[in-house]
């Protein structure tokens, strides 16, 4: 016996693309569904969805298209546009996490995700703070 067994990814336990792609659906029909988080969103959810798809894909240890595309996720920058308060980083997370539970996501594994998901969903509050607020659209960052 030894102990080298092949380790699985986190992006294989939440199902490869296409399990990450069917976490952010049920993701944002949740968001959707709950007011004081969709309307911090655009009218059109659908370039968004796309792309937290692709970077999901890519932080879980998947292909890097999302990078590919728009170069450096630098997502704090990318969120400026839009208002985050605490209140909105909370139900981001609480949204993200039923959405795991609903997918059948292993509790050891959702949980490994969101202590790197809390701090970063908290890094994205920007509310009252005087940053730019241009939309940034597809633009590739560095
Ligand atoms: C803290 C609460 C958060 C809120 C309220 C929020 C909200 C938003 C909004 C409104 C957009 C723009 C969607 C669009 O352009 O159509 C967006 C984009 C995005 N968000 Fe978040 N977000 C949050 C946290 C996070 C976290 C923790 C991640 C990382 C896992 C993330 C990843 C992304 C990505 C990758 C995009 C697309 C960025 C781009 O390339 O333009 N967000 N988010």
């Amino acid at each position: 016996m030894t102990d080298a067994a092949p380790s699985v990814s986190l992006f294989d336990r939440f199902g490869r693309r296409e399990g990450i792609s069917a976490l952010v659906e049920e993701f944002y029909r949740r968001v959707e569904a709950d007011p004081p988080i969709r309307a911090v969103y655009p009218d059109d959810l659908e370039p968004g969805k796309q792309k937290l798809k692709l970077f999901l894909e890519q932080w879980l240890g998947g292909e890097p298209v999302y990078s590919e595309r728009y170069g450096h996720p630098r997502l704090r920058r990318r969120h400026f546009p839009f208002v985050i308060d605490e209140r909105a980083a909370g139900l981001w997370l609480k949204h993200m996490r039923q959405a795991m539970d609903a997918r059948g996501i292993a509790a050891e594994d959702a949980s490994a995700v969101f202590e790197r998901l809390a701090p970063l969903a908290r890094h994205m509050v920007n509310a009252n703070e005087d940053v730019p607020r241009e939309p940034l659209g597809d633009a590739r960052l560095q």
